[in-house]
């Protein structure tokens, strides 16, 4: 075996006994460099747009791969520094665009213990401890959506994925391998297009959209739309819109998916977290009634990208996943006891994402989970008061979840447009846009649970402000 040339040392690994000892001074390093960098950004995002980010991460990154390194030290303070410079920080109080979560600092901790061990969800030799926790926490998770009565063979499950979009293209899927490759998807137009996309990839017909112009998945049109169609049906119902958070009638849908013979999957990816909070779950009534759901907890739950799940009533829904590759779950390892995993998702290797999950619902309890969740939707009632008390701004609803559209009043939507790329370029508020009623609005989405109410309010001048300009 060779030893290092002259100058090359073997970095140290993060495992092991020893692992800890390797991290600690390079964590202080990422720590000081994290602070420094968000303290020189000192806003949501960076001031002066894609060209004065990618200039300074240029000058930061390159060379990519020098023909000798600049060792860890220097790489990881430089680069953290950049990033962190650079960085779109939900944890600050105007940056409110997007389902982009500020994730909380127990999550990210934990999220250090399972990159350090990384430990890989696809065979039980690579995360003997893991699997057990993954179980016991989809399934958990899983009994929050489908609370029902049970047996051992009609017990609820979950798996974990990258977020809404693998859990859609999953229900779609496992409603494919149910029904037959003539499945016919409905939805709503205000359906997330990952649904689309999935109907795409998975060789199933175009979805039938229904238009929604009061937001919502009307039953009433639902029931016409399956009674001129033929064949296997998948109606999709959202319970958190992109746009406005907005939930369907999940009852009265899952009514008609019944006496239509629909099956229904309900896109939970947003509003899933209500579940968790006494005064909001009411809202989700009737998400039960869905053959699956798609939760989301690096949306509402403050999760560290990714954390997605797929509930279904049955663990033995997840049948068409299961998989054999000798080298992971050998017919006779599995005979043996050791635990099947392939077949809890199409991925093979498989980051631990359970582990921070598991930590925050440990940590936090039901209480503190519905503490977060009842603040957050707090926040968009106050700041959806605000708007209403200002005659300049237009109000579009009162917020269902957490998202509030709003513009100026008599705007021009080019208007819209232009003050929100400008508040990007200064770097002093990072809003969505939304179109309805077809017209363009300013979209909050307020994830951020620490925002008070005199944040909101500075938000809104920061929008007059750039308006009259
Ligand atoms: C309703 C809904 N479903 C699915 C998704 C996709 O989730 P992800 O980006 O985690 O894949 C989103 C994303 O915002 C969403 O709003």
């Amino acid at each position: 075996m060779r030893t290092p040339p002259p100058g090359i040392t073997l970095p140290p690994l993060a495992g092991g006994e020893h692992g800890s000892d390797a991290l600690r001074p390079l964590l202080a390093t990422v720590l000081d460099a994290l602070h420094d960098g968000a303290a020189e950004r000192g806003g949501p995002l960076p001031a002066g747009g894609p060209g004065r980010v990618a200039g300074r991460l240029r000058t930061a990154a390159e060379p990519v791969l020098p023909d000798t390194g600049a060792g860890p030290g220097e790489a990881l303070r430089t680069l953290v520094h950049a990033l962190s410079l650079g960085a779109a920080d939900p944890a600050h109080p105007h940056c409110a665009a997007h389902l982009h979560t500020p994730p909380l600092a127990l999550a990210v901790a934990a999220d250090l213990a399972a990159s350090a061990l990384n430990q890989s969800m696809d065979s039980w030799d690579q995360a003997p401890a893991a699997s057990v926790l993954e179980a016991l926490v989809t399934r958990a998770l899983a009994d929050e959506v489908y609370p029902g009565p049970r047996t051992a063979d009609t017990a609820p499950d979950a798996v974990l994925t990258t977020g809404g979009t693998e859990s859609n293209q999953l229900a779609l899927l496992l409603a494919r391998e149910r029904h037959g490759p003539t499945l016919q998807v409905v939805c709503g137009a205000h359906t997330h297009h990952s649904v689309h996309r999935a109907a795409w990839l998975l060789g199933l017909p175009r979805p039938v959209t229904i238009p929604t112009p009061a937001g919502l998945l009307d039953p009433a049109a639902l029931d016409a739309v399956l009674t001129a169609l033929r064949g296997p049906l998948l109606v999709v119902a959202t319970a958190g819109t992109t746009d406005t958070g907005r939930i369907d009638p999940l009852t009265a849908l899952a009514d008609v998916c019944d006496a239509q013979g629909a099956a229904l999957h309900t896109d939970a990816s947003y509003g899933g977290p209500l579940l968790f909070s006494p005064t909001h779950r009411p809202l989700l009534d009737g998400l039960d009634r869905a053959h699956s759901v798609t939760l989301d907890l690096h949306k509402l739950g403050w999760q560290p990208i990714a954390a997605g799940l797929l509930a279904v009533p049955r663990t033995g829904d997840l049948a068409p996943l299961a998989h054999t590759a000798d080298y992971l779950n050998a017919d006779d390892d599995t005979e043996a006891g050791l635990p099947d995993l392939l077949g809890r998702s199409l991925r093979t290797t498989r980051r631990p994402d359970v582990f921070k999950i598991a930590v925050t619902l440990k940590a936090l309890g039901r209480a503190g989970l519905a503490a977060l969740v009842d603040r957050v939707l707090d926040s968009a009632r106050l700041l959806a008061d605000l708007v209403e008390d200002r005659p300049g701004l237009e109000l579009y609803e009162r917020p269902t979840l957490t998202t509030v559209l709003f513009r100026p009043a008599g705007a021009p939507d080019h208007a819209v447009a232009a003050t929100r790329r400008a508040l990007l370029t200064e770097g002093t508020a990072v809003l969505g846009r939304a179109r309805a009623d077809d017209r363009l609005w300013f979209k909050a989405t307020l994830l951020n649970p620490h925002a008070t109410p005199g944040d909101l309010d500075t938000l809104l001048r920061l929008v007059e402000g750039g308006t009259r300009r």
